[in-house]
This record gives C-alpha cells, structure tokens and sequence, in this order.
C-alpha cells in the first residue's frame, strides 16, 4: 500500500483550508463506570464520569474545542425521566465539564430521548398506539434541553426530528431565561441504515432494527430536505445539520446557498465504521481518505464536520 507521510497530510490539509476549528468531536458519556471500546468502532470509548476529565484534557490538547455529548444512562424507562434527571449522566458531565475547563470547551448536547426510553425511537408513544406523539415528545424535549442549560451547556442540539421542536425548545429556554443557549438543529436527518453502530452501542437491544423513517426525511426528495431546514431556521435554530454526510454533498451545496447560518454536517457512525473496516483490511489508508473526505465536505459548504476521526485527524490541521 502506499504510505504518506505526516508531512503529506500537513500540506493537504493547508491546502483545503482545513483546520481544527472545523471539527467537532462526539463524546458518548456512560453512566457505568467502565471506560470501554466500543464493539462496532474501534478506537471510540464509553466513557465513564470518572475518566471525562482525563479524556477532555486530551481532547484540549489535540486542539479540538468543540464536542457534542450523547448520554448512555443505566435506566431507561417509557417516559424516558432520565433524559430530564438534575443528576443525569450528561446533566452532570456538564457540570464536570464546565467547572473544569470553562471556556475552553464548547458542549453541544443531543437533544433526544431514544437512548431513555425503552422503544428506542426518537418519540413517546401515543398511549394507545404505537404511534409517536410529537406534541408529547416535543414538550419532554423541551424540558430535557432546559436541564441541558441549567446544567451549563452552551448548544442542544435536537436529534429527534419531531416538528416544532425548535420552536417549543426556544420557547422553553426563552422563558426560563437562557435564551443565549443556542439550538443546533439535525434539520435534515436522513433515515438511513448507517446508524446503525450508533444504535447497537446505545441501544440495550441492540439488535432490533428501528423504523425510524415515520420522522426522519427520506433521502430521495431534495425539496423535502430544503424544507425541513427552511422550517428550523423559521422557528429560530441557530446552526442546522445534515446527515449522513457522505452522502449529501448535493445537499450541502444546495442548502448553504440559501442559508446565512453555520451548517454543520456529521460524518456518523456507519460512516466511521465503513473507513475504518476497510482501511483496516488494507484498502486504503484511514488518514488520507478522511482528509479527503473532510475537503470535500467544506468544499461543498460545511462549516462544521462532526467526527469521530477528530482527534486522529487534528494532528494534520493547524
Ligand atoms: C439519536 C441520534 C442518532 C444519531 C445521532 N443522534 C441515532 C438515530 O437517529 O437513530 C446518529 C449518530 C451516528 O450514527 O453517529 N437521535
Ligand atoms: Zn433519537
């Protein structure tokens, strides 16, 4: 195979323009005490209470300043009260975070309830049926986005796609006094098969399969996309995401021609586990196609690129 040298990624890098205020870094903190790899995604942690110091201290240290938080609780409940508790595993990795490092770290937070509640779906259930209730679910994501900002976060970022959950979140914080919170909207969530490394980690059964394409856009109608982000910056979101990314170059291109605000993109788990798998095999190398990719995706008019290769690839970017 053919071996660049870190040198060859430097020079790629500072030609694409790329640099660490670009990425942002994934954090899955685990409400067990044990600091443990993750199956599906080699080199990607759970990481316990007791070790996010030790882990963010390198993540300052790489240069990166800007993660989002996704909670693995231990109960998880048909209400999802978790997601809501003042002692939550991210309420209070907020609170470790922001004692700690101050400024020095922004936090975005997921704003969902999937991980809390025992369907895995992104909504509450009618009672009756097993239809989601987006009025039910938007109200509980509001209340989980406020002790998101009592706990000292600096970003929520809604991940359920139910409508008017950026409205209702605003309002929420609107009310309450935090409306220098801002609100990162995964506007244009793809239904996709590549979550799927996301959901086994976070998932207890991890096994099902989850419909989810009742909420999130279909890949096929570019219109639709459009919509729904037109729609969150309508109801106030401050940034707006796409996902998957590979995927969407079109999209990206489409949507920053029309909106003033950051556009944010993810790079998400099937995504990090399809490089990783076939890099791994010797197809290509990890580093240089990520660099690759990342270029391509602020070619395309990403602002922001979530990743988990963060920390890999800030050591190629100044
Ligand atoms: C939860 C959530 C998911 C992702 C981000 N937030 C999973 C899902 O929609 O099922 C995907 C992240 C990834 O795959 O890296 N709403
Ligand atoms: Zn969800």
């Amino acid at each position: 195979m053919i071996h660049y040298d870190d040198d060859y990624y430097y020079e790629f890098s500072k030609k694409s323009n790329l640099t660490k205020n670009n990425l942002i870094f994934p954090l899955f903190v685990d409400e067990s005490n044990k600091f443990q790899e993750l199956n599906v995604m080699p080199g990607i942690f759970k990481v316990p209470y007791n070790k996010i110091i030790q882990t963010l201290e390198e993540v300052v240290e790489s240069g990166v300043h800007s993660i989002i938080l996704f909670g693995i609780p231990r109960l998880r409940n048909s209400m999802g009260t978790a997601a809501i508790s003042k002692n939550g595993i991210v309420q209070k990795s907020l609170k470790l975070i922001k004692s700690n490092f101050g400024n020095k770290i922004s936090t975005i937070t997921d704003v969902c309830i999937c991980q809390y509640n025992d369907t895995g779906h992104c909504g509450l259930f009618k009672k009756t049926k097993k239809v989601v209730d987006n009025d039910l679910t938007i109200e509980l994501l509001s209340n989980i986005a406020l002790s998101h900002a009592i706990a000292g976060v600096d970003i929520v970022a809604p991940s359920s796609m139910m409508d008017g959950q950026v409205k209702r979140i605003k309002e929420k914080l609107d009310i309450n006094g935090y409306n220098k919170i801002k609100i990162l909207s995964f506007s244009a969530k793809q239904s996709s098969s590549l979550y799927k490394p996301f959901r086994s980690e976070t998932f207890f059964h991890s096994t099902n399969e989850i419909d989810k394409s009742t909420y999130q856009v279909p890949y096929h109608n570019p219109r639709e996309i459009q919509r729904e982000i037109e729609n969150d910056i309508h109801e106030g979101s401050n940034m707006v995401m796409i996902k998957p990314a590979m995927s969407s170059l079109d999209l990206i291109y489409r949507i920053k021609k029309i909106c003033t605000i950051p556009l944010v993109v993810q790079i998400v788990s099937g995504e990090y586990s399809m490089i990783k798998a076939a890099s791994t095999i010797g197809l290509f190398d990890e580093t240089m196609y990520i660099l690759n990719l990342i270029s391509a995706l602020k070619r395309s008019g990403a602002d922001k690129i979530i990743t988990y290769s963060s920390l890999h690839i800030s050591k190629f970017l100044i």
